[in-house]
């Protein structure tokens, strides 16, 4: 178990001590998140597709998503847990947590959105047991660094004793050597919220000392540069972050490899990370790849990644496990050529051409903000129809097919070979969305539909203080536009209006005043609207259609 060489030296408490002491930290845990509940959004390297797919480039199967029985143990208000439960209605869908007030929040919000097949439980993961039923995916996000001891072999106890033969299980955790300069700087914020009476007043000091940290260190400080970068990170945090984040009573993390024994006492094998790529030490330029080949040569998997660890100071870690009895199957490095079965997505932006750049090159932007610089035009044609297609996928045959006419007289196995090394630089580059399955995603259509939910869920997400976010089937954080015409027009997006009766909508909406144009001109009683009424269709479902809020 992690941290276990320290608490080592300590002699064991008493079995009554102990019961007392974990009962009153999981009541300080659950009263905490029911007073400053945690914001509850999906993340995107967690839904179970991910997770499928990853565990294919390593060889592995794994159940498909249809009928997919998928439990997130910690999940607050279920929102990590919408996007799957509302797309996979076969599926069964279970979150639990120790906040009361968190599930009652997610149940209502699951009612709304019409997610029948979303069981939420305010319990404590600790009650557990096989009895519980078997998962093909366990999801714990955030959860094990946070809490006591007994919790964290709890966490890794129901990664093993619930899931499934070939299920897949997710936690992540702070790690050393990163955590190390947020050691620092949660010692000192600790240090100077300590008495306070509430969240706010905590919350205030703690901010008090993160100011003195980024702007008021000696020059001579040694740890200067490590503690500034990791409170620069904290600066624009929000409240519920930086209160369960870093001011927690637990804040517990490991070194990657303390994480990998613990899991293999509890009987479960490393797999690899949600995003495989952050082990590739080819990420983080020829130096770190140069200065790990001569250490690795006789390494693990295991052992190279903690290796790589130091040499990129990475602070947290999101492990994917599975049974031990697997893991002579784990191929020791991914499989490129997996991506032949798998369907491709990318949301790309081509940029205009650089001044004084070679004619035949191209840059693309990637969502997460990389440029993507290719002169290839097996590259370009890849990259425009990914950039075209979203936020549908792509299968692996039809990218090629567009290469084929790049280059009518390679060998498929050349083709195949240079299509692949284009989409392991997208994958390196943090911009490709990979899966077995096709999305559910469809080709625009005349009569535009949101995605399954959305309609409930909007109303939820305006309100204030809601626990959760709106999502994409990507399992993305999306903000809706949020002005009154087009939320009007959003209702009506049910799939039985074509493009002449939305725009009829739009023009009887600005003519009486009802909702006003999002531009700020005033059109009530004005004649000739439908130009307008066009253009304001237009541009609303390009974004919902950009920001994957529309089904087709
Ligand atoms: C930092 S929050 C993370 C929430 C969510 N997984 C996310 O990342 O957005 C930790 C969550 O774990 C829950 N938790 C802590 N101890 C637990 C336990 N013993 N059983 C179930 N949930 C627990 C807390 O109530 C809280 O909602």
């Amino acid at each position: 178990m992690c941290g276990g060489l320290r608490r080592g030296t300590l002699p064991p408490p008493s079995q009554e001590l102990t019961m007392t002491a974990n009962d009153h930290l999981t009541q300080a845990i659950s009263d905490a998140y029911d007073e400053t509940p945690y914001i509850s959004i999906p993340f995107s390297f967690t839904a179970p597709g991910n997770l499928r797919a990853v565990a294919s480039l390593y060889g592995l199967d794994s159940p498909t998503m249809e009928n997919a029985r998928v439990l997130e143990l910690g999940c607050a208000a279920g929102g990590n847990l919408l996007p799957f439960a509302l797309s996979h209605p076969n599926a069964r869908v279970v979150g639990i947590d120790l906040s009361p007030q968190q599930i009652e929040a997610g149940q209502h919000i699951a009612e709304m959105a019409g997610a029948r097949n979303l069981e939420l439980r305010a319990m404590s993961l600790t009650d557990i047991t096989a009895d519980f039923g078997e998962f093909d995916y366990i999801i714990c996000h955030g959860v094990f660094s946070w809490v006591p001891p007994d919790v964290r072999d709890d966490i890794l106890r129901v990664c093993r004793t619930n899931l499934a033969r070939e299920g897949i299980a997710y936690v992540s955790y702070n790690t050393y050597p990163g955590w190390k300069a947020s050691d620092v700087i949660r010692d000192a914020m600790m240090l100077n919220s300590f008495g306070s009476e509430t969240p706010q007043e905590k919350l205030a000091r703690a901010r008090d000392m993160l100011n003195l940290i980024e702007n008021g260190l000696w020059d001579d400080n040694p740890l200067q540069s490590a503690l500034r970068h990791a409170a620069q990170k904290l600066r624009n945090q929000s409240d519920h972050y930086l209160l369960h984040e870093y001011l927690e009573t637990i804040n517990n993390p490991c070194y990657f490899l303390e994480f990998a024994a613990a899991a293999q006492q509890a009987g479960l094998a490393y797999l690899t990370d949600a995003e495989p790529q952050l082990g590739f030490p080819t990420m983080y330029g020829a130096k770190v790849a140069m200065g790990l080949k001569g250490l690795s040569v006789n390494a693990g998997r295991e052992m190279r990644e903690q290796y790589l660890d130091f040499a990129v100071g990475r602070s947290f870690r999101k492990s994917l496990l599975i049974h031990a009895e697997r893991a002579g199957a784990i191929s020791d490095q991914p499989e490129g050529s997996a991506f032949i079965h798998m369907h491709l997505a990318a949301q790309l932006r081509p940029l205009p051409a650089v001044a004084g750049a070679p004619t035949q090159q191209r840059q693309f932007r990637g969502s997460r903000g990389a440029t993507l610089t290719s002169q290839d035009p097996i590259a370009h044609a890849m990259m425009d129809m990914l950039a075209q297609a979203w936020p549908q996928t792509v299968p692996f045959g039809a990218v090629l097919e567009a290469a084929r006419a790049h280059a009518p007289k390679s060998s498929t196995e050349d083709l195949t070979s240079e299509v692949l090394g284009h989409i392991i630089a997208l994958v390196q580059s943090n911009s490709l969305l990979y899966r077995l399955e096709s999305s559910a995603y469809q080709a625009p259509h005349t009569k535009p539909t949101l995605i399954a939910g959305a309609q409930g869920l909007l109303q939820e997400v305006s309100k204030a203080g809601c626990q959760v976010s709106m999502h994409n089937l990507w399992h993305q954080t999306v903000t809706p536009p949020a002005d009154a015409l087009s939320r009007h027009v959003m209702g009506l997006l049910d799939g039985t209006r074509g493009a002449l009766e939305l725009r009829s909508a739009v023009r009887d909406a600005l003519t009486s005043g009802r909702h006003p144009h999002p531009n700020g001109q005033s059109y009530k009683g004005a004649r000739n609207l439908e130009p307008v009424a066009q253009e304001f269709l237009n541009s609303l479902l390009t974004d919902l259609r950009r920001s994957g809020l529309l089904l087709n």
